[in-house]
């Protein structure tokens, strides 16, 4: 909605009127998309300040703290909904009522299983290939089983590939694990629900009430993010109507560096290299140090410059799983976090910068508390994220005025010059 005007001097004279669009929550933003006919773009590395599409999915407030699925606040869903709720908000807009959500996880029960030429697929690669890589060989592998003889025009069609991509991905997650150690499949058990069955097919061993629960609020915590770089990468892929599977694995390529879902793999190494709170001082002081590549990994986010709320969740739930099985009782990693959560956030680097801890900074200490390697963190990011990745995308298809992505440059390269014969170089 317009509800006021910006103008814009530009240096020849001329004023141009750009409209200020208001959202429900969060920064106005100015509409500047005829700026184009004037011959000028804006300039924006790194899309600090734009709005790269209207949502309803998700919203951030990163100053309060503030994460909301569809309105609803991250604590609660997390404390309150299952996974396959949170799953129907994101996709359809509402919570289900009793029977939608049953008859949500009969259908994800019903579509977990996968062709078995994907086994075969897997077995080409290296045991010892990082899972992400053949997480996303699978996803695109997908399309020739399922994305052929589909519309995405048509909204019956995407609704049956978005259960797909959902029903099928912790099935694929597993497979990446169980080729990884050399282990045989576990097919899919409907009697488990989704994040039960998902530990399950992990390591062949039903998981207890505990640590299923905290499988389903991990997932819970990363199902969206609004435009996050792995999502407007599906967006963006989306926009020029390539196969859903194909947006989708590129959001896994996304999604694996380590300053984005690679950072839970990322943190526990940092912390184990750290090895003992004595060390903390040494490591900070790197942190610090602009001449020195080395980051605090899991501290600072592009959007919260207040407490990640998610962190907060995942932090209490480590007491929880931590607490409830005495081999974990007194995990020194957890120990050592601690302190250096405590250490860094009275160091004036860290808080003058407002960087705090993120969701994934504790999120592969509860990981490894599930029985989950360190190389799977970013694969279990990927599976929980589908969720987010398929409803954004579904939006962008639904919108009649959805475009391709294209975004313009800065040229600063060489004007033009004459080719230099080969022998005159
Ligand atoms: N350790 C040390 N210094 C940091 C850190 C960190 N983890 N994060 C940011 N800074 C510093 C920057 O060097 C910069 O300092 P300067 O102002 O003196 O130049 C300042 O804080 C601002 O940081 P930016 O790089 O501008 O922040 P940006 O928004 O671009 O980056 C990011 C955010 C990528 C998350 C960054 O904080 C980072 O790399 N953190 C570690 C990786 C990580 O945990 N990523 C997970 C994010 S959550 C997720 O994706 C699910």
């Amino acid at each position: 909605m317009t509800i006021d005007i910006a103008t814009l001097q530009l240096p020849t004279d001329k004023k141009v009127e750009l409209p200020i669009l208001q959202p429900t929550l969060g920064f106005n933003a100015v509409d500047i998309h005829t700026l184009g006919k004037e011959s000028y773009y804006t300039f924006d590395p790194g899309f600090m300040a734009t709005a790269a599409c209207k949502s309803k999915i998700t919203y951030i407030d990163g100053e309060l703290g503030i994460l909301e699925y569809r309105g609803y606040p991250i604590e609660q869903l997390a404390a309150d909904a299952k996974y396959s709720e949170v799953i129907y908000l994101l996709l359809y807009g509402e919570l289900p009522t009793a029977q939608q959500k049953l008859d949500l996880e009969k259908s994800l029960k019903e579509n977990a299983t996968v062709p078995d030429k994907l086994h075969k697929l897997l077995a080409a690669f290296p045991q010892d290939a990082h899972p992400m890589s053949m997480l996303m060989s699978l996803m695109s592998a997908l399309d020739a089983f399922y994305g052929r003889d589909i519309n995405i025009e048509n909204a019956d069609d995407r609704n049956k590939i978005v259960i797909q991509l959902i029903a099928k991905i912790p099935t694929l997650a597993a497979m990446c694990h169980r080729h990884a150690i050399g282990e045989e499949f576990v097919a899919p058990n409907a009697q488990l629900d989704y994040a039960a069955n998902f530990l399950y097919m992990l390591t062949g061993t039903i998981p207890g009430d505990i640590n299923a629960n905290a499988m389903d609020v991990i997932f819970t915590l990363h199902a969206d993010h609004e435009q996050n770089a792995s999502t407007s990468t599906v967006r963006m892929a989306g926009s020029t109507g390539t196969s859903p599977f194909a947006a989708i694995g590129a959001g896994i390529a996304a999604l694996w560096g380590p300053t984005h879902g690679g950072a839970n793999e990322a943190t526990l190494n940092m912390l184990r290299d750290i090895k003992t709170i004595d060390r903390i001082p040494q490591f900070l002081a790197r942190a610090k140090d602009k001449n020195d590549p080395f980051k605090l990994m899991g501290f600072g986010h592009r959007v919260y410059k207040n407490r990640d709320p998610r962190g907060l969740i995942i932090r209490d739930m480590c007491y929880q799983v931590l607490g409830s099985d005495s081999k974990h009782a007194d995990n020194p990693l957890f120990k050592l976090a601690l302190e250096l959560e405590k250490i860094a956030l009275q160091d004036p680097y860290f808080v003058t910068r407002k960087l705090y801890p993120n969701i994934e900074f504790y999120s592969g200490i509860i990981q490894t508390a599930l029985g989950i390697p360190s190389t799977m963190f970013t694969v279990v990011f990927s599976l929980a994220r589908t969720t987010g990745w398929a409803a954004q995308w579904n939006e962008m298809i639904s919108d009649p005025d959805y475009k391709i992505a294209r975004p313009r440059q800065l040229y600063m390269g060489y004007a033009k010059r004459d080719f230099v014969a080969l022998e005159k170089r």
